[in-house]
């Protein structure tokens, strides 16, 4: 029950968390077209910080606490079982990709225009990849263990 629990809370994290990373890039490249002290400016400028700072980090601390926490009560080995050394990798690469985004959120409420809108275009595919990664990690546990 509990470990269900916890499954529970660690997908709604992450289908939160997701949401996010996948949206945030598209209104950077909105952000990217509009006058620098516009008022469409200060409207994105809004939008990322309050996306980024009240459901991305929040649901990306949820996500880990509940995913750590199933590791520890699911018994799982992070030094031994390949499919959760993998996921542990693309995730950590995920949250990589958060705190480069983060940057970014600074950087336009600055009025800053980092980067180009093909950049964030090719970067919006990075979460993608790594989501469709995880996934199958996680669903088909493969490639066995390191050592037995
Ligand atoms: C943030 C760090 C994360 C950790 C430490 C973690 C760890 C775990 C663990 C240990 C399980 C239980 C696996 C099982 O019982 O078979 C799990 C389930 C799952 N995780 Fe994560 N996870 C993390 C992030 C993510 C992310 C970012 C995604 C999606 C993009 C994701 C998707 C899933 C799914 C779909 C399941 C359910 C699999 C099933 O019930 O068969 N996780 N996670």
């Amino acid at each position: 029950m509990l470990y269900l629990s916890l499954k529970v809370l660690h997908l709604l994290a992450v289908i939160s968390w997701m949401a996010g990373l996948l949206y945030l890039p598209r209104l950077f490249i909105y952000h990217h077209s509009v006058s620098v002290g516009g008022e469409a400016s200060d409207t994105f400028k809004v939008m990322e910080y309050r996306l980024s700072r009240y459901i991305m980090s929040p649901a990306m601390m949820v996500s880990w606490a509940a995913g750590l926490s199933l590791i520890y009560f699911g018994g799982h080995n992070p030094f031994q079982d390949i499919w959760l050394i993998l996921k542990l990798l693309t995730v950590a690469t995920m949250t990589w990709v958060h705190i480069v985004y983060l940057r970014y959120v600074k950087q336009f409420g600055d009025d800053l225009r980092p980067k180009t809108t093909r950049y964030f275009r090719v970067l919006n595919e990075a979460p993608t990849l790594l989501m469709i990664g995880i996934i199958i990690f996680v669903v088909f546990k493969p490639f066995g263990v390191l050592y037995s």
